[in-house]
C-alpha cells in the first residue's frame, strides 16, 4: 500500500481542527494541512502564545488541544487560506465542512444543507492535478458520496482518479482529544471494488498510528454514511427517554438519578448517557436527527419519520417544561425578577453554544419579563448576545441589551438574584461558595439544577429552595406543592 504523506483537511471547525491536529501528533512523518474560507479562523489557529506560553486564543475550546496543537504546528501540522495549494499537494482530502440544518427552500427545517460539501468538492475537482482519495469526515445524508463522485468525475483533469470514503466522526465536544487519541472505533465506509478498499486500507494505515486495529471497522459507504446519523439519534434518544422518565419522577417522588443507576445496571441497557438534563443542545444531536427524518420521509416512511421527530419533540418539551417550573416556583412571575443563569455553553468544558438549552431557557425568561444575568466560564460576551439575538429566538436587539447583562463570575451573577438557574453542568458551578451565594441573594432563594449537579441536601441546610431536575421534592413544603 502507498503510505499517505499528506493529508489537507478542508474546514477548520470543531472537527476538523482537533481531529488533524490528532492526525499531525501521531503521525510525525505526515504533512497536516488545514484549510478554511475563514481567514479569522485560521488567523485564530495561527495565534501566538500568551505571556504564559499557553496558545489560549485558538478558535476552540477543548481541554488538551492548546498543548497538541504547540507541539504539532510548524512541524508536520500547518494552518492555512491557501486551499488550492493544500488540496493541490495532498494524497488525502479530507472535508469536514459544516453541514448545517438548511433554513429555507426544499426540506426547510429538516434536510441537511450540503452546498459547503459540494463547494469544498468542486474545489477539490478543480485544482487537482494527481489523483487523492476524498474523505467524508463531515456528517452527510446517505448516499452523499454518489454526489460527490458525479460533481468529481465530471469536472476534474482527465486521468485522474478520485476514490471516495466515508469517514464519520464521534468525537464529543469538551472529550474531543481524548475521544480522538481513544476511540471506540473508527469507522472507514468504501465502495465494495478493489480501489475501494485499497484506499479505505490506505486511511485505516494512518489511524493505525496509535488506534489498535480491531477498533477500525470498515463498511460499505451507505451503512457508514447511515451509522453516524444513526448512533446520534440513538444517543438522543437516550437522554429524551431519560428526560421523560425526570418528569414522571418530579411528580411522584421517585429520584432519576436512582431510576438511571437502576436501570444502567442492566448490561444490556449500560450506564453512560443517561443524565437527566434540562434537554440536549449542541451541533449535532438536532440536525442529525432532523436529517435522519427528512431522509425517512423522502423514501416514503413516514411512520419512521414520526418515530424519530418524537425525540426532539421530548426535548423541546424538557426545555419549556423546566422554565415553566421557575415561573411557576417564583410565585407565577419573573417580571422585573433577576434570575442568575450559570452557564451557557451547550455542555461543561466547551465554548460552544450551538443549540445550547440555556438560549430557549434565556428567551422563555426574556418573554416573561425577567432580568437575566448569565455567567459562563467560557463563552465570551459577544456570543452570548448573537445567540440571543438570532433571528427566531428574538428580533428586538435592544431589549435584549436591556434586559440581559453578563456576569464575570458566577457570584457576581448571584448577587441580588431571586433564583439561580444552572444550564451547564460546569465542575466550578458544583463548588461554588454557595453559602457566599445565598447571602447575596434576594430571599427565598432559589437555585434551580438543570443538571443534577448540586448536593441539594446541603444547599437546603444553608437555607436554599433547591429544584433538581428529575427529584421530587424531598421535605413536604407547601411552597413546592
Ligand atoms: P464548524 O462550523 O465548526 O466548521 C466548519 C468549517 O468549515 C468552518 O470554519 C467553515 O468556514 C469551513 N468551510 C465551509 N465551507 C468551506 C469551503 N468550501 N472551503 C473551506 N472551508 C469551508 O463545523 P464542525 O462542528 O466542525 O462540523 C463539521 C462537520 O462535522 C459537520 O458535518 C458536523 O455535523 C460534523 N460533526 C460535528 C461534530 C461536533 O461535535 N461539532 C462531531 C461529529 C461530526
Ligand atoms: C455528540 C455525540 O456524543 C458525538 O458522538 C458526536 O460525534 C457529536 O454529537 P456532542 O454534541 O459534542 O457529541 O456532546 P454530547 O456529549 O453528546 O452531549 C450532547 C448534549 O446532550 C449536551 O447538551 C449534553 O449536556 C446532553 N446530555 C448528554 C445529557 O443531557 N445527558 C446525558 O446523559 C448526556
Amino acid at each position: 500500500l502507498a503510505p499517505i504523506r499528506r493529508i489537507c483537511c478542508v474546514g477548520a471547525g470543531y472537527v476538523g481542527g482537533p481531529t488533524c491536529t490528532v492526525i499531525a501528533l501521531n503521525c510525525p512523518s505526515i504533512i497536516v494541512t488545514i484549510v478554511d474560507v475563514n481567514p479569522d479562523r485560521i488567523a485564530a489557529w495561527n495565534s501566538p502564545p500568551d505571556e504564559e506560553g499557553n496558545l489560549s486564543n485558538l478558535p476552540v475550546y477543548e481541554p488538551g488541544l492548546a498543548e497538541v496543537v504547540k507541539q504539532c504546528r510548524g512541524r508536520n501540522l500547518f494552518f492555512s487560506t491557501d486551499i488550492d495549494a493544500a488540496i493541490e499537494q495532498a494524497d488525502l482530502v479530507f472535508v469536514s465542512v459544516n453541514t448545517p440544518t438548511k433554513k429555507s427552500g426544499m426540506g426547510a427545517g429538516f434536510a441537511a444543507d450540503l452546498h459547503y460539501v459540494e463547494a469544498s468538492t468542486r474545489r477539490i475537482a478543480a485544482v487537482s492535478t494527481s489523483s487523492k482519495i476524498i474523505v467524508e469526515k463531515s456528517t452527510v445524508p446517505c448516499r452523499t458520496a454518489a454526489s460527490m463522485r458525479t460533481i468529481l468525475e465530471s469536472n476534474s483533469r482527465p486521468g485522474l482518479r478520485f476514490d471516495i470514503l466515508s469517514n464519520p466522526e464521534f468525537l464529543a465536544e469538551g472529550t474531543a482529544i481524548s475521544d480522538l487519541q481513544n476511540p471506540d472505533r473508527v469507522l472507514i465506509g468504501s465502495l465494495d471494488t478493489s480501489a475501494g478498499r485499497i484506499a479505505a486500507a490506505r486511511l485505516a494505515s494512518v489511524y493505525e498510528h496509535w488506534v489498535p486495529q480491531y477498533r477500525i471497522y470498515t463498511t460499505g459507504l451507505w451503512s457508514s454514511e447511515l451509522s453516524k446519523l444513526a448512533a446520534n439519534a440513538l444517543l438522543a434518544q437516550r437522554i429524551s427517554s431519560v428526560n421523560a422518565m425526570a418528569a414522571i419522577c418530579e411528580a411522584t417522588g421517585a429520584d432519576v438519578n436512582e431510576v438511571a443507576h437502576a436501570c444502567g445496571l442492566d448490561a444490556r441497557i449500560g450506564p453512560k448517557f443517561l443524565r437527566a438534563s434540562v434537554g440536549f443542545g449542541g451541533s449535532c444531536f438536532q440536525k442529525d436527527i432532523l436529517n435522519l427524518v427528512y431522509l425517512s420521509e423522502s423514501l416514503n416512511l413516514p411512520q419512521v419519520a414520526e418515530y424519530w421527530k418524537q425525540v426532539i419533540t421530548m426535548n423541546e418539551w424538557s426545555k419549556t417544561r423546566f422554565s415553566n417550573k421557575v415561573v411557576s416556583t417564583l410565585f407565577n412571575t419573573i417580571t422585573e425578577k433577576r434570575i442568575a443563569v450559570l452557564g451557557f455553553a451547550f455542555k461543561k468544558n466547551t465554548g460552544d453554544t450551538r443549540e445550547s438549552a440555556a438560549i430557549t431557557l434565556c428567551r422563555n425568561f426574556r418573554q416573561e419579563r425577567a432580568k437575566v444575568v448569565i455567567y459562563d466560564p467560557k463563552v465570551p460576551q459577544s456570543q452570548i448576545y448573537l445567540d440571543l439575538t438570532e433571528p427566531g429566538v428574538v428580533d428586538d436587539r435592544e431589549a435584549v441589551r436591556q434586559q440581559v447583562t453578563i456576569a464575570c463570575s458566577a457570584l457576581e451573577a448571584c448577587a441580588g438574584a431571586e433564583a439561580v438557574v444552572i444550564a451547564t453542568e460546569w465542575d466550578e458551578f458544583k463548588h461554588l461558595d454557595w453559602r457566599k451565594a445565598y447571602q447575596i441573594m434576594s430571599k427565598p432563594a432559589f437555585v434551580f439544577d438543570g443538571r443534577g449537579i448540586v448536593d441539594a441536601k446541603a444547599l437546603r441546610a444553608i437555607g436554599f429552595k433547591v429544584h433538581s431536575v428529575g427529584k421530587g421534592p424531598e421535605i413536604v413544603d407547601p411552597i413546592w406543592s
